[in-house]
């Protein structure tokens, strides 16, 4: 249905019903890149702990991913699609530079005149995304919202380059967001979001934007993802740390109330290195990335479905959600785990 609201009336919250993925049926392992560039399972699995990875086939861009997501979710939580007002997509890999996702897989997905537009944030999209729809909801402007983080990063990564080709991948999941009066301390109980444009080309694709536009003479590999490793790595570690903290406090509480932390899925030095210094123990940091490779806006709702899927996520548990990439942007979503029965 579209989205029509006479604002101001009401204060709900929003509450947080399920969540639903996709991911191709391709599988590339370590071994099939040891044959495409030089690498090893032993550096790809010491270093950044992904052993495989899903990738698009020739005919599925990001709205078939997405859409794929968003049946699961839909069928999960038993919603007509007709009843969601407002669908957000969160990508980088867009199907085109317009139309937005959203109207397409709104459409792909019954959701007939579904208010839908996408939001690019890269590896922190579904973060704003999910900012976006709380405060949609919260300020009575929708009832039932759908978030995607989907992904067809195969399309951009320089496959010659072993420093990127390794880390990224494709998939799409999709979270309900629900208006509900509930109690104090239910639903998404805080946001922290954040940007440093001081060093774009730490993480960029160079060309194929109006900066420097795509020429028949454009190299391959400035349409693709570079990254300076390092320094991503340095800020992934940090804000991790600072940004959960800061809502933490923000809301009154400390990371012993938490139950999980569902992080950016980029290395699994950097989930160490922030179990590490936040005090929270390996067993509540999901971790999917060994199987999934780094999705960008995909990974946290990746990441939450798998914490589902092996009983690591209660009813009613209080999930610390934090993305981080490329702008540099990140943000964290403090949300309690409150499913459709
Ligand atoms: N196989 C073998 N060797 C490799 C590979 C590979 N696939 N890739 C790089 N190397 C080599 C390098 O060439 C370098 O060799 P040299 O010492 O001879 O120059 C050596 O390994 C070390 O390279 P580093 O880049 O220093 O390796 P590092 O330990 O930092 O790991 C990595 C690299 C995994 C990319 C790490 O820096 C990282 O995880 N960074 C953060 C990525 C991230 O968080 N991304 C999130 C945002 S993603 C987004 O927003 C879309």
């Amino acid at each position: 249905m579209s989205l029509v609201a006479a604002t101001g009336r009401t204060r709900p919250r929003a509450r947080l019903t399920g969540v639903g993925t996709y991911v191709p049926e391709r599988v590339l392992t370590n071994a099939e890149l040891e044959e495409m560039v030089e690498t090893s399972d032993e550096w790809i699995v010491s270093r950044t702990g992904i052993r495989e990875r899903h990738i698009a086939a020739d005919d599925q861009a990001t709205t078939d991913l997405a859409a794929e997501a968003v049946l699961d979710l839909l069928e999960r939580t038993g919603t007509d699609p007709v009843d969601v007002d407002l669908l957000v997509v969160a990508t980088t890999t867009p199907d085109y530079v317009f139309p937005p996702c959203a109207p397409l897989v709104g459409t792909k997905a019954g959701m007939d005149f579904v208010a839908a537009y996408d939001t690019n944030a890269v590896c922190s999209g579904f973060m704003y995304g999910i900012a976006q729809a709380t405060g949609m909801i919260e300020s009575g402007i929708a009832r039932r919202a759908v978030v995607v983080g989907a992904e067809t990063l195969s399309r951009i990564i320089d496959w010659d380059d072993r420093a990127t080709c390794v880390l990224f991948a494709d998939g799409a999941g999709a979270v309900m967001l629900e208006a509900d009066e509930g109690e104090q301390g239910s639903g998404v109980m805080g946001v922290e979001l954040g940007s440093d444009g001081s060093s774009p080309s730490d993480l960029w694709v160079p060309a194929g934007g109006t900066r420097t536009p795509r020429t028949d003479s454009t190299p391959r590999p400035d349409t693709c993802i570079q990254m300076n490793g390092r320094e991503v790595f340095r800020f992934a570690t940090r804000i991790l740390v600072e940004s959960s903290q800061r809502l933490l406090d923000e809301a009154g509480l400390t990371m012993d109330d938490v139950d999980l932390l569902v992080a950016h899925q980029a290395n699994e030095r950097i989930l160490d290195h922030a179990s590490e210094r936040m005090g929270i123990p390996r067993e509540k940091v999901v971790m999917n990335l060994d199987r999934v490779g780094n999705t960008s806006s995909a990974s946290i709702p990746l990441a939450l479905a798998d914490a589902r899927d092996r009983g690591m996520l209660e009813e009613g548990a209080l999930v610390m959600m934090v993305g981080f990439g490329a702008g540099l942007t990140w943000g964290s979503v403090l949300v309690r785990w409150e499913p459709r029965a």
